[in-house]
Parts: structure tokens; C-alpha cells; sequence
């Protein structure tokens, strides 16, 4: 089967196209009893102002330096429209540069197609190829069973659940943590 997306790293100065994929995106966090995917609250779930602004601008940031991030995007081939994202970052505590976090998210009309799997194995591929990473972090609500299935496929292993860890909205929900170790020749 030929692909039908294209998948491109994120520049900020290409910036303004994702940031409204990805607001629309976020939006269906909760929206009309839907699950969330993101541990926010409905009035929360937005991607607009200092949130887009901390993402673009650590876009820039050199891997050598905390607070760095590099996205990708998958985009439909025909008419270029993005469907698809994954960016991974630097994590927050001390001596942790040898890890980094990732998110990911597709669009709702695309989903159950192969562009998760795909966005997945190609952040893993650069992450491989960045010597200075050793693994791959990340948490995701113990309730989203669509993401823990594309994760575990992708060869991540759970590090932890904290169960109850969230309250939203009068839901109670758990956090789980995976991980995946990056695999590279001779070791
Ligand atoms: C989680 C998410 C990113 C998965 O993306 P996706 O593109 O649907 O992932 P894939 O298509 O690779 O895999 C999803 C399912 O489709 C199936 N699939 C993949 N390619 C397929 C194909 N060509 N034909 C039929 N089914 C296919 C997979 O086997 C998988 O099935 P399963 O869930 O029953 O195990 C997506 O559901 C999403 O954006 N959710 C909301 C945001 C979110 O949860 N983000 C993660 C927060 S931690």
C-alpha cells in the first residue's frame, strides 16, 4: 500500500499552520463527554498564547541546552494539510539529558490508520541517531487505551501508574508512566 502522508520536522518559522492544527486538536480533550487524552480540565484544553509561544521558541533551543524540543508532522500528501504531530523534549530535572519526553497526537479523521505507529518510529529513529540520548519517557492518563496499545506495539515498557494521581472534573483518573530504551548496533 503507497503512503499517503509525508512526515517533516517543525520549524518556528513555520509555526502558525500547527498551532491551529493543534489547538483544534486539543480541543477535543473532554469535548461532549469524550475521553481526555491530557490531564486538563475542558476550559483548560487549549494551545494559544504562552503555550504556543514556550513550544515554538524551544523549537530553537540546541539539544546541548535544557528546555530543547523537536517536533514532527505528518501531513496529508495531496493537499499538504497536517494530520498528525509528535515532538519530543528535554526533561526538567538535573542530570537527566541522557532522556526525553514525548507527545503525540493525530488528527480524529485519520486515526486507526498507521499514521500514529509511523510518527512513532520515525521520533524513534531520530532519537536513536542523537547520541546523547538513551530513552524514551512517557506519561499518558491510565484511561486512554487507544495510546497505551500504539505504545506498548512501539515497544515501550510501563515504569510506574499512580493511580487517583488526577481529580477533574469530579473524575478520578491515573497517570502512567512507560518508557522505552533506545536500541543502537553493538549495544
Ligand atoms: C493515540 C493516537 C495518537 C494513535 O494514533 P493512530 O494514528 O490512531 O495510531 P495507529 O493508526 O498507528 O494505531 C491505532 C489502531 O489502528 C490500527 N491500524 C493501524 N494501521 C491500520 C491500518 N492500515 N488499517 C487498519 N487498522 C490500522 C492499529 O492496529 C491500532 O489498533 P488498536 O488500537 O486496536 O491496537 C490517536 O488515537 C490520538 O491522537 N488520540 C488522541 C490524542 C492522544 O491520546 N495522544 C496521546 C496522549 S499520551
Amino acid at each position: 500500500m503507497s503512503l499517503t502522508f509525508s512526515i517533516d520536522s517543525l520549524h518556528s518559522d513555520a509555526f502558525d499552520p500547527f498551532a491551529a492544527y493543534l489547538a483544534d486538536h486539543v480541543a477535543d480533550n473532554g469535548r461532549d463527554g469524550m475521553p481526555l487524552f491530557q490531564p486538563l480540565a475542558r476550559a483548560e484544553s487549549r494551545f494559544d498564547g504562552e503555550r504556543a509561544r514556550t513550544f515554538r521558541d524551544a523549537l530553537d533551543v540546541p539539544m546541548s541546552e535544557p528546555g530543547w524540543r523537536r517536533a514532527w508532522v505528518a501531513r496529508h500528501l495531496a493537499d499538504g494539510r497536517i494530520i498528525g504531530h509528535i515532538d519530543l523534549r528535554a526533561r526538567a530535572e538535573a542530570h537527566t539529558t541522557h532522556r526525553c519526553i514525548l507527545g503525540m497526537g493525530v488528527d480524529r479523521a485519520r486515526r486507526g490508520t498507521g499514521v500514529g505507529a509511523a510518527l512513532l518510529a520515525h521520533a524513534r529513529d531520530w532519537a536513536t541517531s542523537q547520541t546523547a540520548l538513551d530513552w524514551i519517557d512517557l506519561q499518558v492518563l491510565s484511561s486512554n487505551d487507544p495510546a497505551i496499545r500504539l505504545y506498548q506495539r512501539s515497544g515501550f515498557i510501563d515504569t510506574g501508574h499512580l493511580v487517583d494521581l488526577f481529580r477533574i472534573e469530579g473524575r478520578s483518573m491515573g497517570f502512567r508512566s512507560m518508557a522505552l530504551r533506545l536500541v543502537r548496533d553493538g549495544h
